[in-house]
């Protein structure tokens, strides 16, 4: 596939067919995704791929947690900020939530159905496989993040290749001490994201939605 058409094609996709992702694909998508660039070449990413009865112990666990209205550990706190009001960043966080809702028929006042929506982002959408993407407490966080974003983009891209969608999450990562109890990730550790993969299902409302982009010419400044 074409770059150009992956990169437009790409989408979150909140719905999974029941379908196991062989390890070699999972495999191949990671080693073509740390060609990303990064900061000195510091590479500073580390992956646990989890799938299996280990998944399933992490999406309970972590519905758990958020059934009991749990707050996150304080290194999760990050997790919790929502764009400051008034701002066109909490107009477009507002937009996409209203789209995904609209399309899963979730109504406004409907707090069982919101809840239930929540829960299913805490079992990684369902996904056959999640993976999560860790740095080094040792790098420097501007670092982390940023280059930990290239191969994160790189993975959802190349998902794409093989056929399969991705979800980038941060609820997948709020519990951080399930996620080191269960997959057993040291405290050296930052979590930095969690990727939702699997095979689409197309039939899912949610995964209709395209969600819509400023026009460039009102984000760029040309100087010349
Ligand atoms: C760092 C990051 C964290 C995200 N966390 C969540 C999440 O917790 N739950 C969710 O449903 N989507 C999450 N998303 C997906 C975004 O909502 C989505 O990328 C955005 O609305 C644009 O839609 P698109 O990916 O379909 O283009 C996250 C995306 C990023 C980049």
């Amino acid at each position: 596939m074409e770059l150009q058409a992956a990169i437009k094609e790409r989408k979150s996709i909140r719905g999974y067919l029941d379908k196991p992702v062989p390890k070699a694909v999972l495999n191949q998508i990671l080693e073509i995704s740390v060609r990303a660039p990064s900061t000195k070449n510091t590479q500073p990413w580390q992956f646990y791929v989890v799938t299996g009865a280990p998944l399933a112990q992490l999406k309970k666990a972590n519905e758990d947690r958020f059934t009991r209205y749990e707050a996150p550990p304080a290194e999760m706190a990050h997790t919790l900020i929502e764009p400051e009001k008034g701002t066109v960043y909490r107009d477009r966080q507002v937009d996409i939530g209203i789209r995904l809702f609209n399309a899963m028929e979730i109504g406004r006042e409907d707090k069982d159905k919101r809840i239930d929506w929540m829960k299913r982002g805490f079992r990684y959408f369902d996904a056959p496989a999640a993976i999560i993407i860790v740095g080094d407490k040792s790098s420097p966080i501007e670092w982390t993040y940023l280059d930990a974003g290239l191969v994160i983009q790189n993975i959802c891209l190349a998902a794409v290749d093989f056929g399969l969608g991705t979800c980038i999450e941060n609820q997948g990562i709020m519990y951080s001490d399930v996620l080191r109890d269960i997959v057993k990730i040291p405290d050296d550790k930052r979590l930095v994201v969690a990727i939702a993969i699997g095979y689409p299902d197309d039939d899912f409302p949610a995964n209709k939605v395209i969600s819509p982009r400023e026009k460039v010419e009102d984000v760029v400044t040309w100087c010349q």
